[in-house]
């Protein structure tokens, strides 16, 4: 086979803050183009990433009273950080790169003295508004009603001196870049690009700082900071072993340039008039692609984790699926566009693509075949008039396919495999192959059915692989498909299993969501994050009272220090599902929100509470004990829900209002 190669890159990300769905969008669709891709005979390179320097950094890591190192650490590393996220969303990235990594600051600062020598960096002095106490610099957009955006104090004008990109200079080569070339796409990115950009004329770019210090430092004058884009936007090629000796050179020949960089339409600027220039100032080939992106919005704003409305990947994908979530990101929003998001729609596509369509066609196969052939078909089998239209949809869906992904229409690649799986379902309807089974002269019909409903599966199983990789795997094995059909090249042809095909009914990959139930859920968990997120009310002024007499300790209480207790971490958490468990008379399987995420916790109160009685209630929970395995290993419990004991020897739980949710109990 020819040897092709496709290097894709996400954009690094900054870990301030836990990422949320809008970030897990972009790197999903790069999976599944880098799946696609490798599916196709390619060898794929697939790389992402985190840009972890910088100013906000600093700040957000001496809030929370750990070195900028520890802070990101944990956001990458950390538990349910960055990296686990991806693990979760079943991303197969091949590289991942943190530009904390040793390798890519040498070459970071490699690449600016070889800029700085060549006369394309230069020494001036930057011009913005400073604020004094918190020693930084901000531009005008920065600011927040004129006042530093971090402390609200005034700004005064300020100067530091600082290094310059000339990116003036490149203005002309970029241009005709973006008007007379593809290199960035879609194409009605181009426009905004210049008419905002370049026709008012480039300026030479600020590319380093001495207001901060996380950062990579300039070797050649140490009090200076290499400034945010030169450092992230470089990751592209040291992640390939450009000027470093992390990796073999030959991997920068075998893939650089990139195919194609997928990017946020925010970011598409850095990306196609600072990227490409950087890289013409460094003499080496560009890359072929830069592609922008919409946003996921939500009610039509930007999500914000100060506004309390981040949507959680997480929660999402440890309710839905990994497959569900990501098939329906890519399913419902063109790529190319801003989408609005909304846990209703993914819940409708779940139930009406996923549940009725594909499960039911699956379902619906194997349960026939097990029923009416003991799940081997046989040899003898008879076409009809109906087949005609399928094998015809079937058999050209794969090129119609490659057609939309060599496009990045993820949208339309599934809406076509989908337009073949509703095709199937009309071919049962039409075939009605139970009044076939009634009559053993119409069985060779029958089974003929049951073969072509096998094959369209066959191929769409394999077209939707880059998208949903365990369910197909799952789709696969209920079909018995050897490895050798489960290939692109296997998917252009219709008829390639063989006839006595074996076929098996096995889970049901995706049960239907009552969703009138999980939307008041989800609302309910969405209205108790708001809640955290919201300031706390002022204090209200508390009333002079008579010191209270001191409490007798009695000997059946031993005494505690204030640090002792100050230990105890109790908090306000929203009950969002309760049930009782076979195993145990005593206990309920509760799911608590504590205000970031939700935790597990097997309570014996089953004696006095049934899950109704508990469901959406907030209640005191002791958060940091140690989690506890119980049955044997099959629930691991993550807190105790405080009750007090009453004196008739129940227990009674006090419920808290929806404000205080995810708050401290003192
Ligand atoms: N660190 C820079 C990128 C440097 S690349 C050399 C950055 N990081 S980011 O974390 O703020 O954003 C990373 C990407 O996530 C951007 O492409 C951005 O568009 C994307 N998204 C963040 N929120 C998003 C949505 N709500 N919807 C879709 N994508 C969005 O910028």
């Amino acid at each position: 086979m020819e040897n092709k190669t496709f290097y894709i890159t996400t954009p690094i990300y900054y870990p301030s803050d836990k990422l949320h769905i809008g970030h897990t969008y972009c790197t999903v669709a790069t999976d599944a183009m880098a799946r696609y891709k490798r599916l196709t005979g390619h060898e794929v390179m697939f790389l992402t990433g985190t840009d972890e320097h910088g100013q906000k950094i600093e700040n957000k890591a001496a809030e929370a009273g750990v070195t900028p190192q520890a802070f990101v650490d944990n956001i990458v590393e950390g538990e349910k950080g960055v990296k686990d996220l991806w693990k979760l969303m079943n991303v197969s990235y091949d590289r991942f790169i943190r530009t904390t990594d040793d390798y890519h600051v040498t070459s970071v600062q490699r690449i600016f003295k070889k800029m700085y020598e060549k006369g394309d960096i230069y020494k001036s002095i930057y011009k913005g508004k400073y604020c004094v106490p918190c020693e930084s610099f901000w531009t005008e957009t920065q600011l927040k009603d004129g006042c530093c955006p971090d402390c609200g104090r005034p700004v005064i004008d300020a100067e530091e001196e600082a290094y310059y990109f000339r990116l003036s200079a490149y203005a002309d080569r970029v241009r005709d870049l973006l008007e007379n070339t593809d290199f960035l796409l879609p194409r009605s990115r181009v426009n905004e690009m210049v008419h905002n950009f370049i026709e008012p004329g480039l300026e030479d770019l600020c590319v380093s700082r001495t207001s901060f210090k996380w950062g990579v430092p300039v070797d050649f004058d140490d009090k200076h900071v290499v400034y945010v884009w030169i450092d992230a936007l470089t990751n592209y090629i040291t992640a390939l072993g450009y000027e470093n000796e992390k990796y073999p050179e030959s991997d920068y020949n075998k893939f650089w340039p990139a195919d194609v960089h997928f990017v946020g339409k925010e970011i598409v600027r850095f990306h196609s008039i600072i990227w490409p220039a950087i890289l013409m100032s460094l003499e080496l080939p560009l890359p072929k692609h830069v592609y922008g992106h919409g946003w996921l919005l939500l009610d039509g704003g930007k999500m914000s984790k100060s506004k309390g409305n981040v949507v959680d990947p997480y929660l999402l994908a440890e309710r839905y699926s990994a497959d569900a979530l990501r098939y329906f990101l890519l399913r419902d929003f063109p790529f190319g566009s801003d989408g609005n998001f909304s846990n209703e729609l993914l819940i409708n596509r779940i139930n009406t693509d996923l549940a009725n369509d594909i499960g039911n066609l699956l379902s619906r196969t194997t349960a026939m075949a097990d029923k009416y052939f003991g799940g081997n078909l046989p040899e003898e089998q008879a076409e009809g008039a109906e087949d005609a239209e399928l094998l015809a949809m079937a058999g050209a869906l794969r090129d119609k396919y490659e057609a939309q992904m060599e496009k990045y229409a993820f949208q339309s690649a599934l809406a076509d495999v989908f337009a073949v799986i509703a095709r199937a379902n009309k071919y049962i309807d039409e075939t009605a192959p139970w009044a076939l089974a009634k009559n053993e002269e119409t069985k060779p019909r029958l089974a003929r059915v049951l073969y072509n409903l096998a094959e369209t599966l066959r191929i769409c199983t394999v077209l939707l692989t880059p998208f949903m990789p365990t369910a197909c795997e799952k789709i696969f094995d209920q079909l018995r498909i050897p490895s050798s059909l489960r290939t692109w090249e296997s998917a252009a042809s219709f008829g390639l299993m063989s006839k006595t095909a074996e076929l098996h009914k096995g889970e049901n990959l995706f049960p239907r969501i009552d969703a009138a139930k999980e939307l008041a859920e989800l609302d309910a968990i969405q209205e108790a994050k708001k809640a955290a997120a919201a300031p706390a009310p002022a204090p209200k002024e508390e009333k002079k009272t008579e010191a209270p007499a001191p409490v007798e300790i009695t000997d059946h209480e031993e005494e505690i220090s204030f640090d002792d207790f100050c230990k105890v971490e109790m908090r306000v958490c929203k009950i969002v599902n309760c049930e009782a468990i076979k195993e145990s008379k005593k206990l309920l399987k509760i799911t608590a929100f504590d205000g970031e995420r939700e935790r597990c916790i097997m309570s014996g109160i089953a004696k006095w509470y049934k899950p109704d009685d508990l469901m959406g209630k907030n209640v005191g929970v002791v958060v940091n004990l140690a989690a506890r395995p119980m049955m044997g290993g099959k629930y691991v419990s993550e807190g105790m829900i405080v009750a007090a004991d009453t004196a008739d020897g129940d227990a009674s739980i006090a419920f808290y209002p929806d404000s205080t949710v995810g708050k401290r109990i003192h």
